[in-house]
């Protein structure tokens, strides 16, 4: 019986949830680690088994496969414990490499571009200086300004106006962090589109709609999910796939928002959610994304 182990701090967590379910219902011998749980050993004394992943002192088996499931605070660390068991010979479908860069907007930006995907206009910014150029560079009446590392929307703002902008970002900027902008993209409704990829393959595509007068569709910013097949914009799974390739994802939910120029790639996800898609469709998607990891050879997909 294959052994997964998942990388997830709680398994209050809907998709760590799902996952165990559905590992259980498919046969495999499932368990989850908490990355606060334990510590990692990474030298030891000859015929200690190194590294290892230490909970109370002692090891925590060696999996055949590795699912992480990494969220914002815990992600240096549970990239440690990911590269620590590959190390040990447990095989992930995403390497630690591609799961920090795609945590980075700018390096997962350039990835895209580099492949010729499509992006939303994006001029990164590091110091204040630059607030006018940058402003001058995107046209636009209102801009988005997001933090190079943000996740479920909480490093992105709106703002209106080019005096707003100029002082936000400046404010934003003054401690030289780097700062991501972007025109915002009007879109009635407030929505984009996202393809779940399992295995380089799509296996669910659902919009998110903004709700009230919040921008952001992140599910977890109260936006609406609902099932896309119906309404799929063409060339939404080929974008969606060409993202997963570019950013060496094939396990990833890729973001997609509709411009006057056609479809644009927002980001690549690494550890997608699936309780705003499962509850809009109704489909059982973690069996399908867990039954593909397992079977997903190793770094297949390398940049
Ligand atoms: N340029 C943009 N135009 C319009 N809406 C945007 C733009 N960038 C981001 N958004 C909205 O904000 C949400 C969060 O942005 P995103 O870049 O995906 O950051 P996060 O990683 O925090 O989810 C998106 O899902 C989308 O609804
Ligand atoms: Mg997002």
């Amino acid at each position: 019986m294959l052994r997964c182990t998942l990388i997830s701090h709680s398994e209050s967590y809907y998709s760590t949830r799902r996952l165990l379910e559905a590992g259980q219902r498919l046969g495999y011998e499932m368990s989850r680690v908490d990355p606060v749980r334990v510590v990692l050993r990474a030298s030891g004394t000859p015929g200690t088994p190194s590294p290892a992943v230490l909970e109370d002192g002692v090891e925590v088996a060696v999996p055949d496969v590795v699912v992480p499931r990494i969220g914002a605070t815990l992600e240096g660390w549970s990239l440690g414990l990911l590269e620590a068991w590959i190390l040990r010979g447990a095989r992930s479908a995403l390497s630690p490499a591609a799961i920090a860069r795609a945590s980075d907007k700018v390096l997962t930006t350039l990835g895209l571009v580099r492949a010729g995907v499509p992006v939303v206009p994006t001029v990164a910014i590091r110091e204040p200086f630059h607030v006018d150029s940058v402003l001058a560079e995107l046209p636009a009446d209102s801009w988005i300004l997001k933090s190079r590392t943000g996740m479920g929307g909480g490093g992105v703002a709106l703002v209106h106006g080019r005096s707003s902008a100029r002082s936000v970002l400046g404010a934003l900027t003054a401690g030289h962090e780097t700062v991501l902008v972007q025109p915002f993209m009007r879109t009635s409704p407030t929505r984009d589109l996202r393809v779940l990829v399992a295995g380089m393959e799509p296996i669910a595509a659902y919009w998110r709609e903004a709700q009230g007068d919040e921008f952001r569709s992140n599910v977890h910013r109260g936006g609406l999910a609902s099932a896309a097949e119906a309404s799929l914009p063409e060339g939404a799974f080929e974008l969606a796939l060409a993202a997963a390739r570019a950013t060496a994802l094939p396990f990833s939910g890729v973001d997609l928002i509709e411009t006057a120029d056609g479809l644009a790639v927002l980001e690549v996800n690494a550890s997608p959610g699936f309780q705003g898609v499962e509850e809009a469709t109704g489909k059982d998607v973690a069996t399908p994304y867990l039954q593909r990891w397992m079977a997903w050879p190793a770094g297949d997909v390398g940049v």
